[in-house]
């Protein structure tokens, strides 16, 4: 009873957040404004919608220039800009890659597309993402550095090549932790800020701390291209291989069609691009929105007996998706059905990966914090409250 007054009370208070009485409000969607339009009117009539034009190199450095990495490589989404990534990172088949098993089921794709396969180990409860002392303990127990310079699981005598921890929510992982310990084992940090864009953690933004990063523009993130993605790195060599490797590895020629290895069509078409250039124009004034809101979500829920998800101790969060812990799965559920049935979408977290039919083989560490977190996460409308700009 009381916690069907708790659904009903937040029902009113998202309600009045949006200042929407009776449509569905959604968890999060895309802002539009006459920007936005202008930009993909002047990518149809120039002409240049595909690969060529200046649309995609003038996002990429938008986004270099924004985050502070040093490259910015765009592709069809952030799927692909994970895909790419890993395979850059030198991850092989039979290699094992670290990762969460609170995550989106892309991560773990993009995994599997190299011929590797994910380990999981536990989450922060604070930083929803993966936590470097559950990787240093799972490393400790279970691997070993080799003469040949690799970190083996001694369980599996397979290669752990890599690290691919998520910034869950759009809250930073403690990323410079990871990367002390992936040093330590000689395991190549990728970072999926798939999320995350515009968080910082130490100041310095997600995606950047890694070997490589990737980014997502799919709709329902802090900006949007309809479907796109971005890969970051400091290292030029890389970047010029992400370019090659996303554009079908067409060398350059005049007019000769010459592929100098097996790579992928994953470039971001400039149609997109144009989109992404203008949603980058408003991306500080939404960080702000979402970082108000937030503050607003926190205030009301400082009322109740529920606590809402702060960003962490050193991060300043992009908040891309709010949210708050139930007591119990069963009451979570509850309010889902509640919330969800009075029109206001709310959703849990993602099924852990481990427990979904392709990684249920995989290997795992302890993953008590996930199952804890999952089982009781709600999250939240977060769309930026006023559109238009
Ligand atoms: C954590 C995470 N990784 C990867 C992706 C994949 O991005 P995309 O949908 O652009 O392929 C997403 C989002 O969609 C995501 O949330």
């Amino acid at each position: 009873m009381e916690q069907k007054r708790f659904s009903r009370q937040l029902v009113a208070a998202v309600r009045s957040r949006y200042g929407i009485q009776d449509a569905v409000i959604p968890l999060h969607a895309p802002s539009f404004g006459v920007r936005d339009r202008e930009a993909v009117l002047e990518a149809i009539d120039s002409g240049f919608v595909s690969s060529v034009g200046r649309h995609v190199d003038d996002f990429e450095a938008a986004v270099a220039s924004f985050t502070g990495a040093g490259f910015a490589v765009a592709t069809v989404n952030g799927t692909a800009a994970l895909h790419v990534a890993l395979l850059l990172g030198g991850v092989h088949p039979g290699d094992e890659v670290i990762t969460q098993t609170i995550t989106f089921v892309a991560t773990c794709n993009a995994i599997h597309y190299t011929g590797a396969r994910p380990l999981f180990v536990d989450i922060d409860r604070d930083t929803l993402s993966l936590s470097p002392e559950s990787l240093s303990l799972f490393l400790d127990a279970h691997a070993e550095i080799r003469d040949d310079g690799l970190c083996w699981n001694r369980d599996t005598n397979r290669v752990i090549r890599a690290c691919l921890p998520m910034h869950t929510c759009g809250h930073p992982a403690r990323i410079d932790r990871i990367a002390a310990v992936c040093e330590r084992w000689h395991l190549v940090l990728i970072e999926d800020a798939a999320e995350s864009l515009g968080s910082l953690y130490l100041g310095r933004h997600t995606g950047t701390f890694g070997r490589l990063g990737a980014v997502s523009f799919n709709g329902n993130k802090i900006i949007t291209t309809g479907g796109g993605g971005m890969i970051l790195t400091d290292d030029e060599h890389l970047a010029r291989r992400a370019k090659h490797l996303t554009t079908t590895a067409k060398q350059p020629h005049p007019f000769l069609f010459l592929h100098d290895e097996v790579g992928f069509n994953y470039r971001l078409p400039a149609l997109n691009a144009a989109l992404g250039c203008a949603q980058m124009l408003k991306l500080e004034g939404d960080l702000e929105q979402k970082r108000a809101l937030a503050e607003d979500y926190a205030a009301w829920f400082a009322e109740t007996d529920y606590p809402f998800i702060r960003e962490p101790a050193g991060a300043r969060s992009n908040y891309w998706l709010n949210a708050f812990l139930t007591h119990d799965r069963k009451e979570r559920d509850d309010i889902l059905e509640e919330t969800n049935a009075l029109g206001v979408m709310t959703r849990p977290l993602w099924t852990p990966m481990h427990r979904l039919a392709p990684f249920a083989h995989c290997p795992c560490g302890d993953l008590t914090n996930s199952d804890w977190i999952e089982a009781r996460l709600v999250k939240l409308p977060s769309s930026v409250p006023v559109h238009g700009h």
